[in-house]
């Protein structure tokens, strides 16, 4: 199933030839290959808000249609600014702190580029969204992963603080969590920070799913930036997007925010790889991060709801769910169907059962380490939810 990039070639570069395409984004090719219902990749399958859409359409008609200030349109830099202030209490500069991206994905190899020189080791929680393995390859930083434990993802603060040292340049943190659906908790960023503080190092955390969470009773699930944490502001860079909390992952707008050093050198990164990001849909970002809380209560009420809705479906059908606090995705573990792994799996499910996911291992850098698990996504409507639920029932005479 996969088409590995990893083939020898004297024409393309050792870097490019060390990392395989992107599995997650190969099982949406999969999908449509095989009419599989799609709980792969991460991007909702239904309409993306009428206004905010609206607002793209008119920047448009109104010829907002040439490059934007390379760092990000002013109107959308003091969007992230007034919004940044509203939800995370923190007072950021537009005008050094902030630079407009194509997607958190620009936004984090340009952080990663602007930051790392060869030899600087990055740290890694795993399971990790998959990008951050290409990212350190790319901008030279060797990777150290420290694992996040199941069932409730917590890490090993020994292991954490061993994973420091005198060439630690950064740590990455993914909070709200994908693969897992971890909200990191106030005492872990803490230590995450004294440790950052300790040895000199920077964090890079990507809070794409910063309104998605789900509190519970008995737990403080909220949305902590790295950047509120004492002493962190100055070493952190925030890297967000518009692509989840807005329903817009084809737009390919997002940002970063760091402190003025970092951020001229994020700008001059950013500046050569892509220019900027679409003016017009900047401008449409404008209005969206402008909209009042209520849009982010609804987002989270809508979320929680289709939730709510495959979790069952997937235990009453055999697999044991980690329930995620946040972000829209469900991790499982396999192991009551018997497969070998979980790449076999994920073929099987693809192919004749005809629902789509991703194998655990491209989450883990040892692979061994996920053959027993996949992960689900439920960013869907609730009829491609419930056609999912239909072939997933097919599972239940294997167990
Ligand atoms: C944790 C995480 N970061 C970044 C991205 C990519 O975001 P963007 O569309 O802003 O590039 C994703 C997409 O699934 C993600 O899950």
């Amino acid at each position: 199933m996969a088409t590995p990039s990893t083939f020898k070639s004297r024409h393309v570069s050792k870097k490019a030839s060390s990392f395989t395409e992107s599995v997650i984004r190969e099982m949406t090719r999969e999908a449509l290959k095989h009419g599989a219902v799609n709980l792969s990749q991460g991007f909702p399958d239904f309409s993306a808000p009428e206004d905010i859409k609206r607002k793209a359409m008119e920047a448009i008609a109104n010829d907002i249609n040439q490059y934007a200030i390379t760092w990000g349109s002013k109107d959308f830099r003091d969007a992230i600014t007034r919004k940044t202030k509203w939800y995370l209490d923190l007072d950021i500069d537009p005008e050094t702190e902030v630079t407009v991206t194509c997607g958190s994905t620009e936004g984090m190899i340009a952080a990663m580029m602007a930051t790392v020189d060869p030899g600087d080791e990055v740290i890694v929680f795993e399971p990790f969204y998959e990008n951050y393995g290409p990212d350190a390859i790319l901008s030279d930083a060797t990777p150290r992963y420290v694992s996040l434990q199941a069932p409730d993802w917590t890490f090993d603060r020994d292991e954490l603080r061993a994973a420091f040292n005198e060439k630690t340049k950064a740590v990455i943190v993914c909070n709200p969590n994908n693969p897992t659906g971890k909200v990191f908790t106030q005492d872990e960023m803490e230590y995450i920070a004294q440790l950052c503080q300790e040895f000199d190092a920077l964090c890079f955390t990507d809070e794409i799913y910063e309104h998605i969470l789900y509190p519970r009773d008995g737990a403080d699930i909220r949305h902590i930036s790295m950047a509120q944490i004492e002493g962190m502001r100055n070493r952190t860079v925030v890297v967000n997007s518009m692509s989840k909390t807005y329903s817009v992952t084809g737009w390919r707008v997002g940002y970063c925010i760091g402190p003025p050093e970092i951020t001229s050198g994020v700008r001059k990164v950013h500046d050569f790889l892509t220019v900027g990001a679409a003016a017009p849909l900047q401008a449409a970002g404008a209005y969206a991060l402008s909209l009042p809380a209520e849009y982010y209560d609804h987002l989270q009420t809508e979320y929680r709801v289709r939730r709510d809705l495959l979790v069952p479906v997937l235990e009453q059908n055999g697999f044991s769910t980690f329930v995620p606090d946040g972000a829209y995705y469900i991790m499982t573990d396999i192991s009551a169907f018997g497969f070998n792994n979980d790449v076999e799996f994920t073929k099987y499910l693809i192919r004749e059962i005809g629902v789509a996911c991703v194998p655990g291992s491209s989450f883990y850098s040892v692979s061994q380490n996920g053959q027993q698990q996949v992960r689900f996504c439920f960013c869907k409507k609730d009829e491609t939810l419930n056609r999912a639920a239909e072939r997933l029932s097919k599972l239940r005479s294997r167990i």
